[in-house]
């Protein structure tokens, strides 16, 4: 049977008090909608149909083309919102029907929510709950069949002690919505279309229902206010931090490790606290890296250590290196191995050679340098003229004196020298020594300024 996915997003979510509808609030960096439609990728060539409403063009800017959008004009209840995707449903199709504020759920669960519907079958995501308040209620038989679900605002007293509650997923054959959907009525304590009753139909038309639970409980955990936002980014981040730790890294504390997007990590590595991993980030094994540090699309090779409150970004790190701390690395830094960028470095757009070091207090921005050269403290390539951008390049064994600047265009050939607090402005041919500042002078009895006196 083919699959479409619905994911409900049309609520307005109000307690969340914001602009931004309630399915583009972030975790982990990434809307929690897209979290859903994430998870909804391994299951294979499924189509994906999106309920729209409050903020409908910044959910569909957000997600994008990928996706089927319906737009539901009033929100008149779940079933209401189903209701709206019919047509577009393929005609004998299993309907995944999903929520874009319960961003944890794992494409496990969904696999055995499809794996349990088949022609003459439907599933609901059902869970146990100390507290139940605010949930529809999974009404059994004696023999312990499903029989229907009842909204808490409807509930009989017995039926509020029932803690078996609907998760609200289900998975359903598109040919029973198509029968069901039109026939249920708003005749309820909140006068909606209310998706759950298609439980008692399904009873009646002796459709089988399964239940099936999900391994943890956040993965049905909906978001409505910014605590639950919170709490469901912490359980997210737990996970990713367990993973790391399988994976084969030393967390100091696994609950100051915060990763938003797709983090790899080799054997042996350290990471202390409060790193922040961002984007696709590659960590090779027996790397460290030291605390505070921000790492967003990199690839740090095997041996390297970073050191603490570094912050590195779009660059790529090789072996055996030592970053930090407090160095900078910006986009297009690509360090060869065993090559040192010490405390309050920028780099920027440069390639360092294998065993090169620019150890204090420097801006080397759209460079080219060789091997083994050493850039000595405070010297900064003058790379931008207020209008255009240009290149410094180095060959190896270069030495750059302390406070040297080096305006680019310019060259230094390999072995060039350049003496401490030069101006360098012009080519440095191989193995010379370029001295591009005033000739120091000496002057004797020499009086200091005295005060007047007033
Ligand atoms: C629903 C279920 C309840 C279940 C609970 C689990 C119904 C009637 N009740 O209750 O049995 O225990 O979920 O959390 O389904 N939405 C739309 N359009 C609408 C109505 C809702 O897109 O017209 C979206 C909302 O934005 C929300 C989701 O569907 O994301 C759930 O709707 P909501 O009204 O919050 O249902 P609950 O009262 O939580
Ligand atoms: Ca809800």
């Amino acid at each position: 049977m083919k699959i479409d996915v619905v994911i409900l997003a049309a609520g307005q979510g109000s307690r969340m008090r914001s602009n931004k509808p309630k399915v583009l609030h972030a975790i982990s960096g990434k809307p929690m909608l897209q979290h859903v439609v994430d998870a909804t990728k391994s299951l294979g060539g499924v189509a994906v149909h999106i309920v729209v409403g409050h903020g409908a063009d910044q959910v569909k800017a957000s997600l994008g083309d990928n996706c089927h959008y319906i737009e539901q004009q009033e929100q008149l209840g779940t079933a209401h919102a189903v209701l709206q995707v019919l047509p577009s449903l393929s005609a004998g199709s299993k309907t995944l029907i999903l929520y874009g504020d319960v961003p944890l759920i794992k494409t496990e669960t969904l696999q055995a929510m499809l794996e349990a519907v088949d022609d003459s079958s439907m599933a609901v995501l059902t869970a146990t709950l100390d507290d139940a308040t605010g949930y529809g209620r999974i009404v059994r038989s004696e023999d312990g069949d499903v029989l229907s679900i009842v909204e808490h605002k409807d509930a009989s007293p017995e039926q509020l002690a029932i803690n078996e509650i609907n998760t609200g997923i289900m998975c359903i054959p598109q040919k029973c919505l198509e029968q069901w959907l039109p026939n249920i009525g708003n005749d309820n304590a909140q006068q909606e279309y209310y998706l759950p009753d298609v439980i008692a139909m399904a009873v009646s038309d002796s459709v089988a229902i399964n239940a099936p639970n999900p391994a943890s409980l956040f993965e049905i955990q909906g978001v409505n206010n910014r605590q639950q936002l919170a709490e469901l980014e912490r359980e997210f981040q737990r996970e990713q931090a367990n993973r790391l730790m399988v994976e084969g890294a030393t967390l100091a504390d696994p609950a100051r490790v915060d990763v938003r997007g797709d983090v790899k990590v080799g054997q042996d590595v350290f990471i202390d606290i409060n790193a922040v991993l961002q984007g696709e980030v590659e960590i090779g094994a027996n790397v460290s890296i030291g605390p505070n540090c921000v790492i967003t699309n990199a690839t740090i090779a095997d041996g390297t250590t970073i050191l603490a409150n570094s912050v590195i970004e779009d660059a790529v790190i090789g072996k055996n290196c030592n970053i930090g701390p407090f160095a900078r690395l910006r986009p297009g830094a690509n360090l060869g191995s065993g090559s040192k960028v010490g405390n309050f470095v920028e780099i920027k757009n440069a390639q360092l050679g294998d065993g090169s070091k620019v150890n204090h207090l420097s801006y080397v921005g759209d460079a080219e340098i060789g091997t083994d050269t050493n850039i000595g403290a405070g010297t900064i390539t003058c790379n931008y003229d207020g209008a255009n951008k240009f290149k410094t390049i180095m060959g190896d064994n270069v030495f750059v004196g302390s406070n040297s600047t080096l305006v680019a265009p310019v060259e230094i050939a390999d072995g060039g020298f350049v003496a401490a607090g030069s101006t360098v402005t012009q080519a440095v041919p191989a193995d010379n020594l370029a001295v591009g500042r005033g000739r120091q002078r000496n002057i004797a009895g020499w009086k200091k300024p005295v005060k007047k006196k007033s």
